[in-house]
């Protein structure tokens, strides 16, 4: 047992100081796989001593979907913002006024990076990451705490030894770099979900994401840019931050101190331009006077101290022509206006393509052909039209562009409901969307085929190979290359191995598929508004593709987290005999269309209506096991206590604050042999 504790203690040493090798220093030391061995080691010794549990061990960085809701606290000292500035003009006069604040005394200004993102306060209590809260309206913030220990370049534990006080706070700004951003967007456009505008709102959407899980999944990275404290190092900010560097923080390496105006002015132009070469968004430069003596002695205004103001970049415009406005079909039928432009420099990239997002921004423009138009590329990364350029206007403009009326895909004719933004096509014989829909029955979180890819989705169609995603399971390999002929139509014997090959490696992936779970099948079918968690509870209830094509609305509507909206849509979605027979086929094909024998037996009804709390650390199983076993027996992991709570599932080490709140509220604790019983 010793040598077990000693290896955990260890082992959480290592796996610190690996994180931080990687995501702070980009620097690591072992591969990939090593980590993973170490992690699993870790992960299975925990296992064994569940008394060890420790929130802030690097097994915990994968997050769990047993959030609260967040809890709203206050901030030790509030959280002001920055007074911002957008010309040289402005800085001059910031300069000038510290200036004369400091009745003449010498001064530095530390120049930083305006990081686009959202701000964070986190609080070390001797070396332990023990809080995280947004910002919220600068008094009081939300606690995000379980979210923010799965971001891999944020500490949870500083090394031993070094010279950090024993309570501190840190702030800085969570952001998602433009690498996860769009990968992020890009597996939402598959799944035919709402894209982020851009990586700040995907930051923080994220952020405050109710499960830590999602958070862990979409790879958010922090940068940190004010210490505060009792007993700080040093008494001024530029070193302070250094020294929280050295404790494993990640800090900026663009800070510079400026003795001089000219220097700001150089830090402002240099970054300017280089910014685009960032791997993540900025959108200014925030200058702040480095002693903190001459910080207090300049104070602070209601909203904003008067030692610091943010310069905001403009956002780079340029002018060109208008040549001709396309409109596309996306996966779920919405048609889109793009602008096709004379190409143009803007921001470092060549542009000539930018969106007019739909009918109403098209109207609101009022664009005619041949128009100078003037784009902009601001925080969004994405260029923008806003507006005609009216210095350019011609006597004679070409025609007015207005929105299309009938598909340019398929010529239906298109349709908008009047409370949405969106127009589209209603065929769901369109092209985009059957691409679309094969597209998302493959992808990961559904039928998982890896083995094919959008390019060869779309090649197998244009070929004609493949229409709907049953077509999928009669493929074989004489379809995919058929054999070469002789002059007298007899088969010759098939020379492009490597071809051949390729083609056997996708006809084993979508063998494979056959094994998904039905849950997984059902997601896969792409069933408007049924996304994985509504498939899910859709497959444990009803079990089988027939009963579930059977219930009736209001049998839908009895389970957990299906809304009218999915019933309604489920039910028009076996209204439509084709889907019938797709689901027919499929079914022919071998997919699973019921849940298997093992899950089946493991269901019951036991826990049906009930509201059950996981809290603590368990001995028998994980928690993520009992949560699936709550719901195999009809019941709902629900995140928080209430008065409708129907009992704590309570393993050992519960949270204080849970157990007064349970017992306020006089809702039963239930251990883990008595709830094993209890479903026995
Ligand atoms: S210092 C009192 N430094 O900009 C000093 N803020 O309006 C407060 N931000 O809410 C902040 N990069 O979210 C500071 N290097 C930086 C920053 C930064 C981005 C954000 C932060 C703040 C807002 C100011």
């Amino acid at each position: 047992m010793t040598s077990e504790l000693e290896e955990i203690i260890q082992l959480r040493e290592q796996l610190h100081q690996h994180n931080y090798n990687y995501y702070v220093l980009n620097a690591p030391v072992i591969g990939d796989q090593q980590f993973d061995e170490l992690m699993h080691r870790l992960q299975h010794l925990e296992e064994l001593h569940p008394e060890l549990y420790d929130a802030n061990s690097p097994t915990q960085r994968v997050g769990s979907d047993l959030n609260n809701e967040f809890v709203s606290v206050a901030h030790k000292r509030p959280m002001l913002s920055l007074s911002n500035t957008y010309n040289q003009q402005e800085v001059h006069e910031f300069y000038e006024r510290v200036k004369d604040g400091l009745h003449g005394e010498p001064f530095q200004i530390c120049c930083e990076l305006k990081f686009d993102g959202l701000s964070i306060s986190l609080h070390y209590e001797k070396g332990r990451l023990v809080r995280a809260v947004t910002r919220g309206d600068g008094v009081k913030g939300d606690d995000v705490t379980d979210n923010v220990r799965t971001i891999r370049s944020i500490p949870l534990v500083l090394p031993a030894g070094l010279d950090y006080p024993d309570e501190f706070e840190i702030r800085g700004e969570v952001l998602m770099p433009f690498s996860s951003f769009e990968q992020l967007n890009a597996e939402r456009a598959q799944h035919g979900e709402q894209l982020f505008a851009n990586p700040r709102n995907a930051a923080s959407g994220t952020l405050k994401s109710k499960d830590s899980r999602v958070v862990a999944e979409r790879k958010l990275d922090a940068f940190l840019y004010y210490l505060l404290g009792e007993n700080l190092p040093v008494q001024n900010h530029y070193e302070n931050l250094q020294k929280a560097k050295s404790w494993g923080f990640k800090v900026s390496d663009a800070m510079t101190l400026a003795s001089s105006e000219q220097e700001v002015f150089d830090y402002i132009s240099y970054w300017d331009t280089k910014r685009h070469e960032l791997p993540f968004a900025t959108d200014g430069i925030v200058l702040k006077v480095n002693s903190q003596a001459q910080q207090r002695s300049l104070g602070l205004t209601a909203k904003s101290p008067r030692w610091a103001i943010a310069y905001k970049f403009q956002a780079e415009q340029v002018s060109t022509m208008l040549r001709e406005v396309t409109f596309q079909v996306g996966r779920t039928g919405v048609v889109t206006p793009v602008a096709n432009m004379d190409p143009v420099l803007l921001a470092g990239t060549i542009v000539k393509r930018a969106t007019l997002h739909n009918a109403d921004v098209l109207s609101s423009l009022d664009l005619h052909l041949g128009d100078y138009v003037l784009v902009e590329k601001g925080g969004e990364i994405i260029p923008k039209i806003v507006g005609v350029d009216e210095e350019r206007l011609s006597e004679h403009r070409g025609p007015k562009v207005e929105f299309i009326t009938c598909c340019p895909e398929c010529g239906t004719p298109l349709m908008r409901n009047d409370e949405e933004a969106a127009t589209y096509c209603p065929n769901d014989e369109c092209r985009p969307q059957l691409l679309g829909r094969i597209e998302h029955f493959i992808s990961r979180k559904a039928m998982n085929i890896t083995s094919l890819g959008p390019e060869t989705v779309d090649k197998y169609f244009t070929d004609g190979l493949i229409h709907d995603v049953a077509d999928l399971y009669d493929l074989t390999l004489d379809k995919l290359c058929p054999p070469p002929l002789d002059l007298f139509g007899n088969p010759l014997p098939f020379s492009d191995k490597q071809e051949h090959l390729q083609q056997k490696n996708v006809l084993a992936g979508i063998a494979e598929s056959r094994n998904v779970p039905f849950e997984r099948v059902l997601f896969a079918l792409g069933i408007r508004f049924v996304g994985e968690i509504a498939a899910k509870a859709l497959a444990r209830n009803f079990r089988t593709i027939q009963a579930l094509q059977n219930a009736t609305l209001e049998q839908m509507l009895e389970v957990n987290g299906i809304g009218l909206v999915i019933a309604q849509s489920v039910k028009s979605w076996f209204a439509d005999p084709g889907n019938v027979r797709l689901v027919e086929r499929l079914k022919v094909s071998g997919l699973q269309m019921e849940l298997s024998h093992e899950e089946l037996s493991q269901q019951s009804d036991k826990l049906t209506g009930m509201s059950i709390v996981i809290s603590g650390v368990f001995a028998h199983h994980s928690r993520d096991e009992y949560k699936a076993m709550i719901e195999q027996h009809g019941g709902k992991n629900v995140g928080s206590i209430s008065a409708k709570t129907s009992f704590v599932l309570a393993g050992s080490n519960m949270g204080p604050a849970k157990l007064e709140k349970a017992n306020k509220l006089g809702v039963r604790i239930v251990g883990e042999d008595e709830f094993l019983a209890m479903i026995l």
